[in-house]
């Protein structure tokens, strides 16, 4: 019996490995998610029934585990039956926090067992810190990033706050050092270490706007896998250690893809978010001036149905609108006219990695349809009509041509080099930045006010009639 358990946990860790990969594709990653669920489920039942400790006995507690993991299972379910698709970014949030909250935690809890008249272990002290502070971090900072994302917290800078940051951080490193080496410990001590470490989550992400989220939601993401991990290393347990180190690697390598994406540093990121901060506060950069022109769903429809090409630009808008599949009906009855369609998707579309195309294959439309940011922009300079829905920063010229906008120096859609450009939306708002647009003010640019679902239909119905 034994030695079914590390078996359990191989399988388990192999589930894993297989579901991030296929989480990797829209086509696969369902599927993907219920191979790595099994696993788990595979890893927390094989624990709860065959573990055995030290002394030899099985785990005690089952009513307390099994009552936890019931109301676990029953608020998750709930929560994830009701979410609407546009919450999802916070929910995913709100589940990364609560796994660093996990992880701070067990280190607590740990430290509370430990006996007090066994021999110093720096190692055993170091994984405890760091699954305490990097879990606490994660947790504060995950929250402060969900209430962000729901449009509850606005961004806050205040003078000074660079230096309160440094200083709250380098009080949880000493702090920290003198732990591990053995000068201070005790659960009180931890439990004021976790108020610090919280308290620098907050300091950290509470700056941070604009077009920076994306690479804070990542990091923050890579903390928890790396705090769950210290976890599996506290308790020598392999698939705990391998689970950590994959959300650890795979938030890592998501967090260098956004920052390429958005053109910056990570220090850059992290250190400059007071600024980007200020400048939001402000209204950022330039005041767009001049006229806007309006379009008709008739007159929209009449160019894009006689274009050699049409590119569609998906923004958060859609995920609002629940556009999706009209959107994709629309590409249907162009294609039905011999134009060429294809959607332009940059990194940061939405509020969460991979958001348009998460949608649009929820709507079927075929994968070699999206193009990356790179590959479409030469594009432009000779597609007839653009499409924008729903999208607003991603397509910001300001990005460009403004070096006081906070999205300065963040790679756009250069869609305002090809012929007609139709942007959609309800109004002249901005989008999550907070900063006015320049394209709409263009002479290449026409708007289509409305919900993007009602001028979508619109639009269907007008190209079908012609
Ligand atoms: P945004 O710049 O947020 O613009 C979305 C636009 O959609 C808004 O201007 C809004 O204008 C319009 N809209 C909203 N509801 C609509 C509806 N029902 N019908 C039609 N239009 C609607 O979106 P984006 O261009 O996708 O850029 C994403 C932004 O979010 C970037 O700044 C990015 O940094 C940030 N962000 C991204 C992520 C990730 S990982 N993707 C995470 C956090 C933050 P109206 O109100 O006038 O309709």
């Amino acid at each position: 019996m034994d030695s079914i358990l590390p078996i359990l946990y191989l399988i388990a860790s192999i589930t894993f490995i297989i579901g991030i990969k296929m989480l990797g594709s829209p086509a696969t990653a369902r599927k993907g998610n219920l191979v790595a669920a099994f696993g788990m489920g595979l890893a927390i039942f094989g624990t709860i029934f065959l573990y055995k400790t030290s002394s030899g006995e099985h785990l005690g507690n089952l009513p307390l585990i099994f009552g936890g993991l019931i109301v676990g299972t029953v608020v998750g379910w709930i929560m994830a039956k009701r979410v609407k698709m546009t919450a999802m970014p916070q929910m995913v949030s709100f589940f990364n926090g609560m796994g660093g909250a996990c992880a701070a935690l067990i280190s607590l809890i740990e430290e509370a067992h430990r006996d007090p008249s066994a021999t110093h272990d720096p190692v055993h002290s170091l994984t405890i810190i760091a699954g305490l502070v990097i879990g606490s971090v994660s947790f504060s900072g995950s929250i402060i990033a969900f209430g962000k994302l729901a449009e509850k917290i606005k961004d806050l800078s205040f003078s000074g706050q660079q230096f309160l940051n440094i200083l709250v951080l380098g009080g949880v490193a000493v702090l920290s050092v003198m732990f591990v080496l053995g000068s201070l410990s005790g659960l009180t001590f931890l439990l004021v270490l976790c108020a610090l470490a919280l308290a620098y989550g907050v300091l950290f992400v509470m700056p941070i706007g604009g077009a920076d989220m994306p690479v804070v939601i990542s990091l923050l993401n890579s903390f928890t896998g790396v705090a769950a991990a210290c976890g599996g290393f506290l308790y020598d347990n392999m698939v705990m250690l391998i689970g950590g180190i994959l959300v650890g690697s795979a938030g890592t390598i998501l967090t260098i893809i956004m920052c390429k994406s958005m053109n910056r540093s990570l220090a850059n990121v992290l250190f400059g978010g007071l600024m980007s901060a200020k400048a939001a506060a402000t209204g950022g950069g330039k005041t767009a001036t001049g006229s806007i022109r309006e379009v008709s769903a008739t007159d929209g429809a009449v160019l894009m149905a006689y274009a050699k090409q049409v590119v569609i630009v998906p923004g958060y808008g859609l995920a609002v609108a629940q556009a999706q599949h009209i959107c994709h009906q629309l590409e249907h009855e162009l294609e039905a006219k011999g134009v060429i369609v294809k959607y332009a998707v940059h990194p940061v579309a939405g509020r969460m990695p991979g958001h348009m195309n998460v949608l649009l294959a929820e709507a079927d439309v075929s994968y070699d349809k999206l193009v990356e940011m790179e590959e479409i922009n030469p594009e432009f300079a000779t597609t007839d009509v653009v499409l924008v829905v729903g999208a607003n920063d991603v397509v910001n010229p300001a990005a460009k041509t403004d070096p006081d906008s906070p999205i300065y120096g963040m790679p756009i859609l250069d869609v305002e080099a090809s012929r007609q450009v139709i942007v959609m939306k309800r109004s002249m708002k901005a989008g999550y930045a907070g900063i006015e647009n320049e394209l709409f003010y263009r002479p290449n640019t026409s708007m289509l006010f409305g919900d993007a679902k009602a001028s979508l239909t619109a639009l269907v119905n007008e190209v079908k009639a012609l």
